[in-house]
């Protein structure tokens, strides 16, 4: 069955724009777990950011006392950061590159270029009781490079297949990239997360990838649930789900 992990930083990111710095205010990211677990998701990806500019710390340590489904820590690999992944003992980190001046994480990593502290990082989260995933393009020297680190998973940055979905060619191109990455990366032991800018009308498509564990999917689910309601925003993106086949 493929899973489905909510990204609730969108929550987070409207809550601090009229709180920011008063230590609370609604919306509550806690308070929108519970109701994506209660739907039906298998998991919550939260993403704490040198800048702090959605999840904050006291964000995390609730979620991590309170869910009851799969924490997903998303960082970037920095001291201060790791130290608090090493504390908090998420069931699992995805490892993403960031630039402050981006909107949200653009690219993927580049885990080929950083084995060494990667590798290092992975045996200390795993020690910890911690699985690793690294976020990362559908491209062969990424993918092999993960397998290299040992990571558990890869998530594959669907971002690209998202922006080329409206025109079929540069879709179709896209989507293969996905496809090539995904059955390299089963073949070399290493599970397959998916995410980024995923959404009610591309994800049908999206099945066409194999070996498929986990979607972590934020933005069009927080964005339907204005209108709709959070619960019935997940469980209409857990239905497009249910026929996965791997
Ligand atoms: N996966 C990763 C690693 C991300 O950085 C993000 C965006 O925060 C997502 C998934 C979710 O992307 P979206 O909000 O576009 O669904």
């Amino acid at each position: 069955m493929l899973k489905l992990g909510v990204n609730i930083d969108h929550v987070a990111t409207l809550r601090e724009a009229r709180y920011r710095g008063r230590g609370s205010g609604e919306p509550d990211p806690l308070a929108a777990a519970l109701i994506c677990e209660q739907a039906g998701a298998h998991g919550i990806t939260a993403h704490l950011r040198e800048d702090r500019r959605h999840i904050q710390d006291r964000d995390i340590w609730r979620l991590r006392e309170s869910i009851r489904t799969r924490l997903n820590l998303e960082m970037t690999n920095t001291p201060e950061i790791v130290e608090i992944a090493l504390r908090l003992k998420p069931d699992i980190v995805c490892l993403v590159p960031e630039r402050r001046q981006e909107v949200t994480t653009e690219g993927g990593l580049d885990a080929a270029g950083q084995e060494a502290s990667l590798t290092e990082l992975r045996k200390r989260m795993n020690d910890r009781g911690t699985e690793v995933s690294l976020f990362i393009a559908p491209d062969p020297r990424q993918v092999e490079a993960a397998a290299r680190i040992g990571s558990q998973f890869i998530e594959l940055h669907t971002g690209a297949f998202a922006e080329h979905f409206m025109v079929a060619a540069n879709r179709e191109r896209e989507l293969e990239r996905l496809v090539s990455a995904a059955r390299q990366a089963h073949k070399l032991g290493v599970k397959v997360n998916a995410g980024h800018g995923l959404n009610y009308e591309n994800l049908p498509t999206l099945h066409a990838v194999p070996h498929l564990v986990e979607l972590n999917i934020g933005h069009s689910i927080v964005s339907r649930a204005v209108f709709a309601g959070l619960a019935a925003a997940v469980k209409d993106m857990l239905a497009l789900m249910r026929d996965y086949r791997g």
